[in-house]
């Protein structure tokens, strides 16, 4: 049995805040943030908008999108580093907001790379067949732990939520391969404080190398080789970091995802509601080899081949 995502959805806060914005309340320039990040606006939720609220909406609309009943939710996994409270978890408020009566559920702690771990845990469950169908949330509110006084992170992060249903589809559809892995000797360079904490640099030089490994290694765990990739979905962290991965990669400009220019770093969200918004411009179609990569704080990596399609 193969596992795959039968239904997305994304949701963003109204608040729009730019570069501009951004230079009016610190020592930065929409120059600086544009030419190191790529980065022109990002999202932020009111204070009344908790990350339960936000990912209540994407995860609604990635139901309804995969065609079923939340009811027919066998697991509910939430990747945060953001939840409304340490418990109950976001995934137990969103089991009971969308009345999913039959759907465990818990919160993946991974960073950035939450919604890579979230998906391939999914996968483990469906392809067993122990479960069905299990909806996977990337989720966070990030401006609640940003310090806006400091002009290293501030200018980085926004909120937002994207979500997949995940079920069975057909033979050679679906994930064909993924890597995920850890090294927590590197904790020390992207953490939380009170605030977020990053010594960008070093989290940069991790990056770049990173994702381009995971992603030749998912490729060659699947058999495939560059030609074969459609699309790259890349972690949105920053331009320089997702051109390196293109780079690497060999893929045209126009086969990678970038939404960074609006949403900024969304963490765990930004793969999925990257995602989304292929799919919603039809770039991505059936039968695509999509590559999906993240990396974060912990520190975290993970990559996903799949086969676009049911
Ligand atoms: O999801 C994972 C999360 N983290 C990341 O992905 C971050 C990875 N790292 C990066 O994206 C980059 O390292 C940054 C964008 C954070 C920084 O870019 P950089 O090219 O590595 O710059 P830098 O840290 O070496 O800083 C260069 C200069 C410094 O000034 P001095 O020491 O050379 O005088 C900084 O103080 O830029 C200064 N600077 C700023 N200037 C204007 C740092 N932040 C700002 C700012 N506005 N917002």
């Amino acid at each position: 049995m193969n596992a795959g995502i039968i239904g997305v959805g994304r949701y963003l806060p109204e608040t729009i805040v730019t570069n501009l914005d951004l230079e009016k309340k610190m020592d930065t320039s929409d120059e600086w943030i544009r030419s190191r990040t790529g980065i022109e606006e990002r999202r932020i939720a009111k204070d009344d908008m908790d990350t339960s609220y936000l990912a209540y909406q994407a995860a609604a609309e990635a139901i309804k999108n995969a065609g079923i009943a939340a009811e027919e939710l066998d697991l509910i996994l939430v990747a945060t580093v953001t939840p409304d409270q340490p418990f109950p978890t976001v995934s137990c408020m969103l089991q009971d907001q969308l009345g999913a009566k039959n759907a465990a559920a818990m919160d993946i702690s991974a960073a950035c790379a939450g919604f890579m771990y979230g998906m391939v845990t999914a996968k483990q469950f469906i392809e067993t067949g122990a479960y069905k169908y299990v909806l996977i949330v990337g989720v966070e509110k990030l401006s609640k732990i940003t310090d806006w006084n400091d002009r290293n992170t501030a200018v980085l992060f926004g909120d937002g939520a994207g979500a997949v249903v995940m079920g069975p589809v057909s033979d050679g559809k679906g994930v064909l391969s993924f890597e995920l892995g850890s090294d927590g000797t590197g904790g020390k360079y992207l953490y939380q404080d009170k605030y977020i904490v990053m010594h960008g640099r070093e989290v940069f030089k991790f990056a770049v190398r990173q994702m381009g490994e995971s992603s030749i290694n998912v490729l060659e765990k699947a058999g495939l080789s560059k030609e074969d990739v459609d699309f790259l979905i890349p972690h949105q962290a920053n331009i320089r970091i997702m051109e390196a991965a293109r780079q690497r990669l060999d893929l045209p400009i126009e086969k990678m995802s970038k939404t960074v220019h609006k949403y900024g770093n969304t963490s765990s969200a930004s793969i999925p509601i990257s995602l989304f918004e292929e799919i919603e411009a039809g770039k991505i179609k059936d039968g695509d080899v999509v590559i999906m990569v993240g990396f974060g704080g912990g520190l975290t990596w993970g990559a996903i081949a799949m086969r676009w399609g049911k």
